[in-house]
This record gives structure tokens, sequence and C-alpha cells, in this order.
């Protein structure tokens, strides 16, 4: 239970808002969807109070404020997120993902709105010689685009200490899957995700590329900690749930937190493509290349704090993350 009805998702027409705004739903919370459908899609957003447009928009802002006053938390998952298109393109990923944070702070202020949740990412972590992260590990951004996730967090934790606003950033590992129940899950058609570019590749029937080999990991491939949407999206009904107890312990900074969500599992790139392999398609070729710009190592998530304060950890597998996204896939591409 919580201590409002209605919960903000700005981007919850994209794959994980969506998701996010089909679980706090279940949870008995109304969501509230702002969208700029520049990635998202309306039938995704549609499902819940609609507001197609920008969360950098103050007066649209200002209007979905008035309409819902039931409206006490914001779950902030609007951002653009390809990570080779914020190496060509930085400036479009800091205007979108920073700098209309400034204005959507002032009206959540405005609104008296004080509750935020930040879709923030583990790509900003600096390349840990254990593969392991927690939420102490040092930063190191490598591309525009988790530095945009670094400056926002940093914003949010300034505006913490000078204000009533209360933040949550949440570092998502890599979230796969769909929400089982199938409806949502990946909407990108051409999707920068691994598994939704597996997917891909085997519907093409097409061979897929493992980029970067040569990473200091047990087999060369990337290390990643592959978390279920659906155990993402319910992590955040549990920090909604335990938001004001969570500011009332003892925080990283006043007014403001951080929590790694993932499995604490680490998997690399080639373990991955043998488990879709097994699970969809046994003949998929895989090929090799260098890495893209932007690419890191990566690393697997202490997810210890996540259980401590939000007592939250993920229960699904990667195999069920494999079966519901190509349950979805086949949903979406008939
Ligand atoms: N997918 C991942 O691997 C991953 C990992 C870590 C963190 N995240 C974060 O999670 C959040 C959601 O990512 P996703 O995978 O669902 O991406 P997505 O592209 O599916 O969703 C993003 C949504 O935001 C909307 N949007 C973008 N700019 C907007 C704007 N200015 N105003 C209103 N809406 C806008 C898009 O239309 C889209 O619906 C992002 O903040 C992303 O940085 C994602």
């Amino acid at each position: 239970m919580t201590a409002f009805s209605e919960v903000l998702v700005t981007g919850g027409a994209g794959f994980i808002g969506s998701t996010i705004a089909s679980a706090c739903s279940d949870a008995g919370l109304r969501p509230v969807i702002l969208d700029d459908l520049s990635t998202g899609l309306r039938s995704f957003g549609e499902r819940f109070a609609f507001y197609e447009g920008d969360y950098g928009d103050a007066a649209l802002l200002r209007r979905v404020f008035a309409e819902h006053p039931g409206i006490g938390a914001v779950a902030h998952c609007a951002a653009s997120i390809v990570v080779p298109e914020s190496v060509a393109e930085p400036l479009k990923y800091y205007r979108n993902n920073v700098a209309k944070v400034v204005t959507l702070a002032e009206e959540l202020l405005r609104a008296d709105c004080r509750r935020v949740l930040f879709s923030s990412t583990a790509a900003m972590y600096a390349p840990s010689e254990t593969l392991v992260v927690d939420e102490q590990a040092p930063l190191a951004p490598g591309s525009p685009y988790a530095a945009s996730k670094q400056m926002v967090e940093r914003i949010l934790a300034d505006t913490a200490k000078a204000s009533s606003l209360k933040v949550i950033a949440l570092r998502y590992f890599n979230p796969v899957g769909a929400d089982p129940s199938l409806r949502t899950g990946l909407q990108l058609p051409n999707p920068t995700h691994v598994l939704g570019m597996l997917l891909r590749a085997k519907q093409q029937r097409q061979p897929f590329t493992v980029t970067g080999t040569d990473w200091p990991t047990r087999d060369g491939s990337g290390l990643r900690d592959y978390v279920h949407v659906w155990d993402l999206a319910l992590a955040h009904v549990a920090a909604l749930e335990r938001f004001d107890e969570v500011m009332a312990g003892p925080t990283l900074g006043p007014g403001y937190d951080v929590v790694n969500l993932g499995t604490g599992r680490g998997t690399t790139v080639f373990e991955l493509v043998e488990a879709f392999r097994k699970a969809a398609c046994p003949d998929l070729e895989v090929r090799t290349a260098g890495p893209r710009p932007g690419d890191v190592a990566g690393a697997c998530a202490s997810a210890d704090k996540a259980a401590r304060v939000l007592g939250w950890r993920a229960t699904r597998t990667l195999e069920q993350g494999i079966a519901d996204a190509e349950a979805w896939s086949r949903k979406m591409n008939g």
C-alpha cells in the first residue's frame, strides 16, 4: 500500500515503462503515462490515462498534475537509450536525457510531487576487476548515454539536498524478457538490446554477431547481468511502497539513494547465445566482431542493497526471460 493513488510514468509507452505501469496497476496504483512516442507505442500508453508529449514541457506537466491530483510519485523512464547513437549524436542525448530534467524537477516541486524513481543504468560503472559492482563502486561512464544518466543522478542528488524532493536512482543492469502476461514487451523494430537482436537474427534467419571478444572475462565476450523486466517492474512497485521508509533510513545523500537492480549473476554474451540456441534456435549461426563504440566489458550487480532496502530480489531465470521475450516477439510479429 502506498500513501498515494496514482503514479506518473514518463516513458510509459516504452519497453520498461510500460511493464512498470502494468505492475503498478496490478498492485492497485493507477499509472498516468506521459510519452512523446519517439520510440514508444501508443497502444502501450493508451491502456491507462495517457498524455502524448514531452516530459520537459512545463505546461503539459502542469496539466497532468492538475488533472491527476492523486499522483504522489514519478517513475522517470523517458530517455533516449541507444549507446552507439549517443556517441554519434551526443547533443541529442544531453538535451533529451539531461537538460529536460531541470524542467521536470521544477514542475515536480511545484506540484508537490516529492517522490522520484529514476531509471538509471549500470553502464556508468567503471570497469571492475572482480566484475561485480555495488552502489559505492567508482563511476566512469563510457558513452554519452551513460554520462547523461550520471549527470541526471547528480542533478537529482543536488536538488534533493537543497529541497524536499526525494529520489531513488535505480541502476538497471540488462533487462530481458517481457511481461509474462504478454500485455507489453520490447516494441522497437530494430532493438539494440542483445536478446532483441538475437530474436531478430532468428526471425530473419541471419547470423548473430557477438561484438567484442577480447574483454577480460571468462570467455572474452562481454559480461552482463540479465534481469527479467517483470522482476525490474516489481522492484519499482517495492520502491514505491517502501519509498518513505527508505528515505527515513540511512541514505547515500540527503533525500537521495541509489540501488542496483540486477540478479547478482553474471552471464557472458557467448553464454547467453548458447542459452538462446538451446531454448529457441539450435541452428543459429554466430559470428564475432570488434566492440561497438561505447561498449564496455560489463559487470554483474551486487544485489544485496536491493534486498536489504527494498525487500526485493530478482527471482526469474534467464531461460524465463528468453521464453517470455520469444513469446512476445511471436505475438508482436505474428
Ligand atoms: N533497456 C535497457 O537496457 C536499459 C538499461 C538501463 C537503463 N535503462 C533506462 O530505462 C528507461 C527505459 O528504457 P527502455 O528500454 O524502456 O527504452 P524505450 O525506448 O523503450 O522507452 C523510452 C520511452 O521514453 C519515451 N521518450 C523518450 N524521450 C521522451 C521525451 N522527451 N518525452 C517523453 N517521452 C520520451 C519514448 O517514446 C519511449 O516510450 C530509460 O531511461 C533507459 O535509460 C534501460
